[in-house]
């Protein structure tokens, strides 16, 4: 069982495939991520169970692969002041987290403004486009460039985990660009249809970064390769000082739209 530990969660479960019900069950959905390089034992301290249902849990993995047997259960190592289900992000990390916030904003507003919009009119269409320069210049630009650009440069850019991130930004684009087009023909289920594709990849997308990707980064980056990454982030950030402030107005202005018009 110690050895199982060590590799990766993809292998364990392609072994055991039961393993991965088990898992899900305790709210770690390993199986439909696509990155699955995590050991067995990064999944456990990743999620950060708390110590009962990590227990019972690791004692129901040690069951499966290794069925009757008197096993000890292993007891992942973890960091001491790590509290259950709270992770613990460094500060450069902490402003990726932050900037998911706003576009997980825009993300939760898609719903809310499909049902309502209408190409006809010039106002709904410029609403689009300034939806769209929201991703174009915000999530791309600025956020996903600061992931590309500065933090995917300290990992092999082989490795798949980094490979699928970049590739969910390029659909992301992808999406983006059927937008305008069908936007300008006012061809609205096109429209609908895009912008929904895009909420549900970024929504995943950005929960996988949160609970895995960055937390399993942050674990191997040394600490002045997390200083440098900050100060290459503040450079960003100064270069593009206006976009926090005036992206924040625009998300907060349109949650006021609607909120109005649902009352
Ligand atoms: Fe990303
Ligand atoms: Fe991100």
């Amino acid at each position: 069982m110690e050895a199982q530990l060590n590799r990766s969660i993809k292998e364990v479960i392609k072994d055991f495939p039961p393993v991965e019900k088990i898992l899900d069950e305790y709210g770690i959905g390993c199986g439909p991520c696509a990155v699955g390089l995590c050991l067995l034992k990064d999944i456990v301290s990743i999620h950060n169970l708390p110590a009962e249902e990590e227990r019972e849990m690791m004692g129901r993995i040690s069951q499966m692969i290794q069925p009757g047997q008197k096993t000890q259960i292993p007891r992942v190592e973890r960091k001491p002041e790590a509290k259950p289900k709270e992770l613990n992000y460094s500060p450069p990390m902490k402003k990726l987290v932050d900037e998911h916030i706003l576009i997980k904003k825009w993300l939760a507003l898609i719903p809310e403004i499909l049902p309502r919009l209408d190409l006809e009119s010039e106002e709904d269409r410029q609403m689009i486009r300034d939806g769209v320069d929201f991703i174009r210049s915000y999530a791309g630009r600025f956020h996903h460039a600061k992931e590309e650009d500065i933090l995917f440069k300290y990992f092999d850019e082989d490795l798949d985990m980094v490979k699928v991130m970049c590739e969910d930004h390029r659909t992301a684009r992808n999406h983006v660009k059927a937008i305008v087009e069908a936007a300008e023909r006012k061809d609205q289920e096109t429209v609908a249809q895009h912008l929904t594709a895009y909420r549900e990849l970024l929504s995943q997308h950005i929960k996988r970064e949160d609970e895995i990707m960055l937390p399993w980064m942050d674990q191997r980056l040394s600490v002045s390769q997390v200083g440098e990454m900050f100060s290459k982030f503040q450079e960003v950030e100064e270069k593009m000082a206006s976009y926090q402030k005036k992206y924040e107005d625009f998300i907060s202005r349109l949650e006021r739209e609607y909120r109005k018009k649902e009352e």
